[in-house]
């Protein structure tokens, strides 16, 4: 579905400031893989979300999305394929237009059409009704409202509705649940979950909350320096605590996880 082979990337090239940030990282992604990605702050987590998405393209290495080669493709037109969260609530939707109309560019984007269109059907308005609903955040009764008028936890719910509207072949998130304060994020996570596993979308999660990595989906990369140092499958999940992810990590890496807020999620 997904093969990564001996991704590289390095920034500011020639200069004294060259960092090399992605290292020979290589992986594989079965149809329906649900993948939480943790790692310390800067261990390359976002980098390889943007190389997956093109919005970088790698130094070397190789990236097949169902079956596709898509190295040197440019992100616009991997985006028909890739569906993406960022921390920000803010980034996904488009403030002045009204729920239906975000929903209804989601859509046509997701279905191919990028001509404008002229109105929102009855039956659009259903679906989007029907579709809003299940999120059980009360946005089924504001289609008309302006999406600036709701909350963080809203906008990013919606953000992944649009997203999943037609289901991506690979959907990136990218601490998605961040920004959002403690009832939202629960929420949003629990959503997420639901939607994820319900069209059996093919993930990757960037999270800081080790519990809920172990507690999402059914694969948990970690990630330093660039590269995956080790990672866990079902039944390790299952069996884990967050106290062994921290030894798991010591016996790979050498060092202790640094103290951040990794730790306090
Ligand atoms: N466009 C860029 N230019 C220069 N350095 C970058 C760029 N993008 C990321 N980096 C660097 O790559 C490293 C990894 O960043 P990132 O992938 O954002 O880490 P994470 O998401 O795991 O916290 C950091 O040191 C960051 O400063
Ligand atoms: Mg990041």
């Amino acid at each position: 579905m997904l093969k990564c082979e001996g991704l590289k990337i390095s920034f500011d090239k020639g200069t004294a400031h060259e960092k090399t940030v992605l290292q020979d990282l290589s992986f594989e992604l079965q149809e329906g893989d649900f993948v939480t990605v943790i790692g310390e702050n800067g261990s390359g987590k976002s980098t390889l979300l943007n190389c997956l998405s093109g919005t970088y393209l790698t130094d070397s290495g190789k990236i097949l999305l169902d079956n596709e080669d898509v190295t040197l493709l440019p992100e616009y037109k991997r985006a028909r394929k890739i569906g993406r969260l960022f921390q920000d609530p803010l980034r996904g939707t488009a403030p002045h237009l009204t729920v239906a109309e975000n929903l209804a560019l989601a859509y046509l984007r997701a279905a191919g059409h990028f001509h404008p269109f002229s109105r929102i059907s009855a039956k659009d308005r259903q679906f989007f009704a029907e579709r809003l609903k299940a999120l059980d955040m009360g946005l089924e009764t504001r289609l008309d409202d302006k999406v600036g008028q709701l909350s963080g936890g809203q906008r990013q719910a919606m953000t992944l509705l649009m997203a999943t509207l037609v289901p991506p072949k690979l959907l990136l998130l990218d601490e998605h649940t961040a920004a959002l304060d403690p009832q939202a994020e629960e929420k949003v996570s629990d959503l997420t979950r639901k939607i994820v596993e319900e069209h059996h979308i093919t993930c990757l999660m960037v999270t800081h909350d080790m519990q809920r990595a172990l507690d999402t989906g059914n694969r948990t990369f970690m990630m330093a320096g660039g590269k995956i140092i080790f990672e866990l499958n079902e039944e390790e999940k299952k069996t884990l605590s967050v106290q062994d992810l921290l030894v798991r990590f010591r016996e790979a890496s050498g060092r202790n996880l640094a103290s951040d807020r990794i730790l306090l999620g």
